[in-house]
């Protein structure tokens, strides 16, 4: 209970702060400093490679804080940490400000089977699993998957692949995030349910 209400008060402080706190960088430099991210995000911030997530019409402040991770090596992944270790923070927050401002993806085209999983991923992220004690995830990523500025990251207009990476990293802990909200919730998670979920918030419109 204790830590509902905790959960609750930090999703509140969020958009609380979202409202005055938004990028400050200069998103014209940072489509400057964008060339070499393009070869991996795609031109336009959506990339060609699963695995390689979609930075376009992600939340402001998230990009910035996730590239001050990698920097710092709280979130590790080797070609990252490689590419933010020469940004410096004007850098980041104007890479940031750049992605935010441009179009998201529309949303994937799912198969058959994917359809299928979509349907049971969205009884999870719209009413939580209460079995495991795990909120709704639309509570945190918005009904539609777009996200809260600027802790909240966009979940739709994501590759399933990417998305279903990234949960299993925070289930064995090897994600970090600025707070363990995430561990928790994926660790009550089987893999099949975080199967389940990536389709469903790849097809989120
Ligand atoms: C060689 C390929 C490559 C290059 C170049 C590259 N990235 Fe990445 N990027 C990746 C991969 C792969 C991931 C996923 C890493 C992980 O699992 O943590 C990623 C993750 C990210 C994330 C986390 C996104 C999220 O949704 O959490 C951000 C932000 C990011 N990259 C920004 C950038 C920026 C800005 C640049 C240019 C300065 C850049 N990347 C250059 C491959 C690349
Ligand atoms: C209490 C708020 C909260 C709830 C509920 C929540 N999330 Fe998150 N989620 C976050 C935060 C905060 C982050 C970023 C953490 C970090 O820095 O790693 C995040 C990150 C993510 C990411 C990584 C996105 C990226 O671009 O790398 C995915 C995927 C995700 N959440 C899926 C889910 C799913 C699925 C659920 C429901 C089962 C869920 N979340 C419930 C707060 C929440």
């Amino acid at each position: 209970m204790l830590k509902k209400l905790l959960i609750l008060s930090s999703v509140l402080l969020a958009s609380m702060v979202s409202s005055t706190v938004l990028a400050m960088g200069d998103a014209e430099a940072g489509k400057q400093k964008s060339a070499t991210c393009a070869a991996c995000h795609g031109a336009q911030g959506i990339s060609a490679i699963p695995m390689n997530p979609n930075l376009a019409g992600q939340v402001p402040g998230y990009i910035s804080a996730q590239l001050a991770d990698y920097k710092a090596g709280v979130r590790k992944n080797a070609i990252m940490q490689g590419q933010a270790a020469i940004l410096s923070q004007e850098d980041m927050d104007d890479l940031d400000a750049y992605y935010a401002g441009l179009p998201a993806k529309i949303s994937s085209v799912l198969s058959e089977e994917d359809i299928a999983m979509a349907a049971i991923g969205e009884k999870i992220y719209r009413g939580g699993y209460a079995e495991r004690g795990i909120s709704a995830c639309m509570s945190c990523h918005g009904p539609s998957g777009h996200g809260i500025p600027k802790n909240y990251p966009r979940v739709s207009a994501q590759h399933k692949e990417y998305l279903e990476q990234q949960l299993l990293a925070y289930k064995k802990g090897e994600r970090m995030g600025y707070n363990d909200i995430m561990y928790d919730i994926a660790f009550g998670l089987t893999e099949l349910q975080i199967k389940q979920l990536s389709a469903y918030m790849a097809g989120l419109k």
